[in-house]
């Protein structure tokens, strides 16, 4: 059950002895996994999260203040909330390419008006370090098939959109008034730490793979006449865990590095083919997945992925986890869930 605002200030709050990490979108998917690996390192961890999409039962011991960050007239309870906190990990956020296209006004309100209330609260309440969840999706369809952070940012849908303006209200958050801020820009996030965190939604390509495999029919590749090596996409899968784990170390960064703020691609450097993930899932499944071909879908960039040098020489960190693992694990974790494969 959500526990509410009212948990905040309780005395259980610094019950570690520490100040807590606000976590928001703690009850999403990505989130999730966020929450338990800071839980299991012995932070105190708060959730925020309007459970819209999110569940309560994800979060485990973290306090839950159920809240939408892009409603403005809970500004004097998002600031409450943030008591006693000493850094936020910024996930909660809309992320449907298509939504976004349909409803771009309102994608702008969800993330760039969460992003800005979140903001004004933090500096409000004098919490100065901030994690945010960015996207691939900023660099739209890059020329160069692997991205550096520098490369020119031109998203091509609102929600790419809507994430680089995020991640410019963090650049001026930190000239304006000294926030701490790093955006982790995230390339195709796939697999499940735990059986019972695996991704509810069927919007990517492992979960929709599954579905199609779920409900007797084969999986659809979209297009097999790009310009890749066996004709399909080409994208750099990265497990949920390194994902989750970068954001640990990026806040251990943001204790000690200098610089007001910067932008690191979390991938693994390395393509995968829609073909190879496919047959992966034939692999580790045991089932036939051999795939038909479908039209290719508007704005797909034939290859993208990220350069991580930066992410690897600046925090030390590397993804640990291959295709077979993200794979395996997504597999797992469906078969746990409501719509076991049988
Ligand atoms: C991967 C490839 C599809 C389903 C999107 C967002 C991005 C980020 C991650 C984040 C593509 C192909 C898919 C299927 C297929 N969002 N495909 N058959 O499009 O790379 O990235 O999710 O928060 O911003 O754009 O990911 O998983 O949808 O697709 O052939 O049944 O798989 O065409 O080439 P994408 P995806």
């Amino acid at each position: 059950m959500a526990r509410s605002a009212g948990a905040v200030g309780s005395p259980e709050r610094n019950r570690l002895g520490a100040m807590a990490i606000c976590v928001t979108g703690g009850a999403g998917y990505i989130g999730a996994h966020v929450v338990r690996l800071l839980e299991r390192a012995g932070h105190q961890v708060r959730v925020i999260d309007d459970l819209s999409y999110g569940d309560a039962a994800r979060v485990g011991q973290a306090e839950l203040v159920q809240l939408d960050l892009a409603d403005t007239a809970e500004l004097p309870r998002l600031q409450a909330a943030l008591d006693g906190c000493r850094a936020v990990v910024h996930i909660a956020g809309r992320k449907q390419v298509g939504e976004s296209v349909e409803r771009p006004a309102w994608y702008y309100q969800q993330n760039v008006g969460g992003m800005a209330n979140l903001l004004l609260a933090m500096r409000a309440q004098g919490v100065d370090r901030l994690v945010f969840s960015s996207s691939a999706a900023v660099y739209g369809e890059p020329k160069t098939g692997q991205v550096r952070e520098d490369i020119d940012l031109r998203p091509i849908n609102p929600y790419g959109e809507s994430k680089l303006v995020g991640e410019w209200l963090v650049r001026d958050a930190a000239r304006a008034w000294g926030l701490r801020g790093v955006n982790l820009r995230y390339f195709n996030v796939a697999g499940a730490g735990w059986e019972d965190l695996g991704d509810p939604a069927v919007l990517n390509l492992i979960p929709m793979v599954l579905q199609r495999l779920y409900d007797r029919r084969r999986p659809a590749v979209f297009g097999d006449d790009y310009p890749t090596p066996d004709g399909t996409c080409v994208r750099d899968y990265i497990h949920v865990v390194d994902i989750a784990t970068a954001h640990m170390i990026a806040m251990d960064y943001l204790e000690r590095d200098s610089r007001p703020f910067d932008a690191f691609n979390i991938g693994t450097g390395a393509g995968t083919s829609v073909r190879q993930v496919i047959e992966m899932v034939g692999e580790v499944s045991g089932l036939d997945t051999a795939p038909v071909v479908e039209p290719r879908r508007a704005g797909d960039p034939p290859v993208l992925i990220g350069a991580v040098d930066r992410i690897e020489q600046t925090f030390e960190w590397k993804a640990q986890h291959d295709l077979r693992s993200i794979v395996d694990s997504s597999w797992r974790a469906w078969q746990a869930g409501p719509k076991r494969i049988v």
